[in-house]
C-alpha cells in the first residue's frame, strides 16, 4: 500500500495545484466511458475529484479502468490539470481541475450493490439498515454524521469554556422508575438480580452535585424500552447538564448560550440571545400543545364568551359541564381556494384522533350576507345558523376574522381534550397550508429555528386508569414555593420549577430545579404513592445523600439526536445516528436482539419462556 498512499484528499485540489503529481484514494462514485476516454468521479469523505484516463493511455491502464465499477476502492496517481473551459463544473469544489491518471490500482472490488448509493435512495429502511455501512457512504449520511460530530464538538467547547466538567456515570445501574420501561442486564454473580441500563443519568448527576462538582455535563447514552416514533430510539444521547446554586433562569440562560454557540459554530446561524417564554398554560390555551411549532402562528381563541349568545346546544352543554369551547381562525389569505366540505371533514377526522367529539365550522361571508348585523359582518355555512345578527358580528370582531376566513370550533367537557384536538388541527393546517418550510430541504437551507421555553408545568398528573397522581416529569423536580403548604390537598394545582425547550414543534430538552430537602422529597414520593419503605428501598441512597448538606441544584438535558435531526432538517432521528435500530427496536444488520447460547443462559441461571409458535 505504501506507494499507493494518498497525498491529497478528493475535495482538496484547485486550479492552483495545476502541475502537481498526486495520489488519491477513494471509491468510484461514477465511471463514464466516452468512447475511449474514461472519467472517474473519485469520492472520499472530503469530496469528489474527476480522474481521467485519456484516449492515448497505455492499453494496460485503459483495460484496468474499463474494469472499474461503482464503489470499487481504488488509488490513482496522476497530474493535476485544468479542465477545458467547457467542462468546468462550478457546482463542484474541485470543478476547475481534473487529475490525468498515470497509474491506477484497484485496492478492493465491490460486489453488486444492494441499492444505489445516493442521497435520496429509494431503498426501504430495513435494506438501508441491513447495509448501513454502505448507506453511510451516501453524501446525505456523510453530511449528517459530520454535523453530529461538529455539534458534539461545539457542545464540549462551550461547556468546557463555561467551567463544566464532563463526568461519566455508570450504564449498569439499579432499576429506578423514570417513566419508560428499563432495559435489564442479568447479573452472573448475583443470579436473579439485574442491572438496569439508565433511562438518563438523572440520579447520578444529582449525586455529583452533593459531591461538590457544581457544573457537570456529559454526552450520555440513555436507554428506554418504549414504543418507537420518528423522534425516539431505544438508545439515544442526551447533553446531560446539572448545576448547583442556580435558579431556573440561570439554567435557561446557560442553555440559550449553549444553543447559540452550537448553531453559530456549526450552521453559521445566529440565534436570539434569549428565547421566547410561554407558561404551560399559555402554550396549551394558545397552541393546544406544550410543544408548539412557532414557525407559524394560527393561535386558538376562547369561544366560550360567544357560545351563550348563539343557540348551538352542544357548545352550551360543554360549558355547563365545566368544559371549553375554542376556535381557530384560518385566514382566507393562507388557503389557495376556500376549504371544501371534504377538506373540513378531514380536519374533523384529525381532531377526532385526539378524542374531540367533532369540529364545527363556519365561514365569514365575503359580503355582509343575509344573517349579518348592521355593520355587515356575517357568517355562513356549518353552524352559522346558530349565530346570527349581533352575535355573528361580535364573533367576527372578537376573533379578528376577515371575509372569507374559516372558523373552526371544538367543544367538550374536558378543556385539555378541546385544546389538544384543536392544537392537532393547527399542526395539520401548518403542514397542509405549507406554512412549515424547513423539512424536506434535506438540511441544505438551515432554518427557520423557532425556539420557545415552556415553563411552569404542573408537577403532578392524574392517571385516570390507575386512579392515582404521578409525576408529570420526574419525582425530583421542585414544587414552586407557594404550593408547599397545600400540596397534599390539591396536587393538581401544584406548579413545578420545570421547563422544556421546544424547537419547531419538538421537545428538545427537559429539565427542572430539583428538590434538595429530604423531607420535601418524601412528601412528593408520598403524593405519587411511594411509601416510606419503598422510597427507602428504591431511592434511599439519594435521599440519604441529601442529608449530608446537599446544595440547591437544577439541570436540563437536551436530546442530542433530536437537536442534530432538527438542525439537519430531518424528521427522523435515524437519519443522524450511525447505527440506529429500526422501528421495531431491532438491527437488521447484526441481528440484534439475538438469541444466546444455552450455556450463557445457564451461567446466568435464566430460563426463557419461549412464545408459543402460532
Ligand atoms: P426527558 O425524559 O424529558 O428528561 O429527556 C430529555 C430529552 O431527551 C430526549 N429524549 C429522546 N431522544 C430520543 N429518543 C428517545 N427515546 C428520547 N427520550 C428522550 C428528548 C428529551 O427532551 N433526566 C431528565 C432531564 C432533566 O431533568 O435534567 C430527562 O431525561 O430531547
Amino acid at each position: 500500500m505504501e506507494q499507493h498512499k494518498r497525498t491529497a484528499l478528493c475535495g482538496a485540489l484547485r486550479r492552483a495545484d495545476t502541475g502537481k503529481t498526486v495520489t488519491l484514494n477513494g471509491w468510484v462514485n461514477r465511471r463514464r466511458d466516452h468512447g475511449g476516454i474514461i472519467f472517474i468521479n473519485l469520492r472520499d469523505r472530503y469530496g469528489i475529484t474527476q480522474a481521467v484516463i485519456d484516449q492515448d493511455a497505455p492499453a494496460e491502464l485503459a483495460a484496468l479502468a474499463a474494469e472499474l465499477r461503482n464503489e470499487y476502492c481504488i488509488a490513482v496517481e496522476g497530474v493535476v490539470r485544468p479542465r477545458p473551459d467547457s467542462m468546468v463544473n462550478p457546482g463542484m469544489a474541485t470543478g476547475e481541475i481534473e487529475v490525468a491518471v498515470k497509474h491506477l490500482v484497484i485496492l478492493n472490488r465491490c460486489q453488486v450493490l444492494p441499492f444505489q448509493i445516493e442521497d435520496e435512495t429509494g431503498a426501504g429502511e430495513d435494506l438501508r439498515l441491513s447495509y448501513r455501512y454502505l448507506d453511510l457512504r451516501s453524501a446525505g449520511m456523510q453530511r449528517r454524521i459530520k454535523l453530529r460530530n461538529d455539534v458534539s464538538f461545539a457542545v464540549r467547547e462551550w461547556m468546557s469554556s463555561q467551567g463544566f466538567y464532563e463526568i461519566e456515570t455508570p450504564t449498569f445501574i439499579r432499576s429506578t422508575p423514570e417513566g419508560a420501561r428499563d432495559y435489564l442486564v442479568p447479573s452472573r454473580l448475583y443470579p436473579g438480580k439485574f442491572y438496569a441500563l439508565p433511562q438518563s443519568p438523572q440520579i447520578y448527576k444529582q449525586l455529583l452535585m452533593v459531591s461538590g462538582f457544581d457544573k457537570y455535563f456529559q454526552i450520555a447514552r440513555c436507554y428506554r424500552d418504549e414504543d418507537a416514533r420518528g423522534d425516539r430510539q431505544p438508545e439515544f444521547s442526551q447533553i446531560d447538564i446539572e448545576m448547583s446554586f442556580v435558579s431556573r433562569d440561570d439554567v435557561l440562560s446557560m442553555t440559550e448560550g449553549l444553543m447559540g454557540h452550537v448553531f453559530k459554530q456549526t450552521l453559521g446561524v445566529e440565534l436570539p440571545l434569549r428565547f421566547r417564554r410561554l407558561s404551560y398554560e399559555e402554550a396549551m390555551e394558545t397552541y393546544g400543545t406544550d410543544k408548539p411549532d412557532l414557525r407559524f402562528d394560527l393561535p386558538l381563541s376562547d369561544f366560550a364568551p360567544y357560545a351563550g349568545a348563539g343557540s348551538f346546544q352542544a357548545f352550551k352543554d360543554a360549558l355547563a359541564a365545566g368544559g371549553a369551547v375554542k376556535a381557530l381562525v384560518v385566514p382566507k389569505a393562507l388557503m389557495k381556494t376556500p376549504y371544501s366540505r371534504k377538506q373540513i371533514e378531514e380536519l374533523e377526522n384529525h381532531a377526532k384522533i385526539y378524542k374531540a367529539r367533532g369540529l364545527a365550522w363556519m365561514r365569514v361571508a365575503e359580503d355582509g350576507a343575509e344573517n349579518g348585523s348592521e355593520d355587515g359582518a356575517a357568517l355562513e355555512g356549518g353552524v352559522s345558523k346558530f349565530f346570527t345578527g349581533e352575535a355573528a358580528a361580535a364573533i367576527v370582531k372578537a376573533l379578528g376574522a376577515k371575509p372569507g376566513d374559516l372558523i373552526l370550533i371544538a367543544a367538550g367537557e374536558k378543556r385539555k381534550i378541546v385544546n389538544t384536538a384543536l392544537g392537532a388541527v393547527r399542526g395539520k393546517l401548518g403542514k397542509d397550508l405549507g406554512l412549515i418550510t424547513a423539512p424536506g430541504t434535506g438540511g441544505r437551507i438551515p432554518g427557520p429555528f423557532e425556539f420557545v421555553w415552556i415553563l411552569d408545568f404542573p408537577l403532578f398528573e392524574y392517571n385516570e386508569e390507575e386512579r392515582r397522581w404521578e409525576a408529570a416529569h420526574h419525582m425530583f423536580s421542585y414544587p414552586q414555593d407557594q404550593y408547599h403548604g397545600t400540596m397534599e390537598q390539591d396536587p393538581g394545582s401544584v406548579k413545578g420549577d420545570l421547563y422544556d425547550l421546544v424547537l419547531n414543534g419538538y421537545e428538545l430538552a427537559s429539565g427542572s430545579i430539583r428538590i434538595h430537602d429530604p423531607a420535601l422529597q418524601k412528601r412528593v414520593f408520598s403524593i405519587v404513592g411511594i411509601g416510606e419503605e419503598e422510597a427507602e428501598a428504591k431511592f434511599g441512597f439519594l435521599t440519604g445523600a441529601f442529608t449530608y448538606g446537599a446544595p440547591p441544584h437544577g439541570g436540563i438535558a437536551p436530546g442530542l439526536d433530536r437537536l442534530v435531526m432538527l438542525m439537519a432538517g430531518e424528521t427522523s432521528i435515524k437519519e443522524v445516528i450511525a447505527f440506529p435500530k429500526n422501528s421495531f427496536a431491532a438491527s437488521p444488520m447484526d441481528g440484534a436482539p439475538g438469541e444466546v447460547d444455552q450455556n450463557q443462559l445457564d451461567e446466568l441461571r435464566l430460563a426463557v419462556l419461549r412464545p408459543e409458535k402460532p
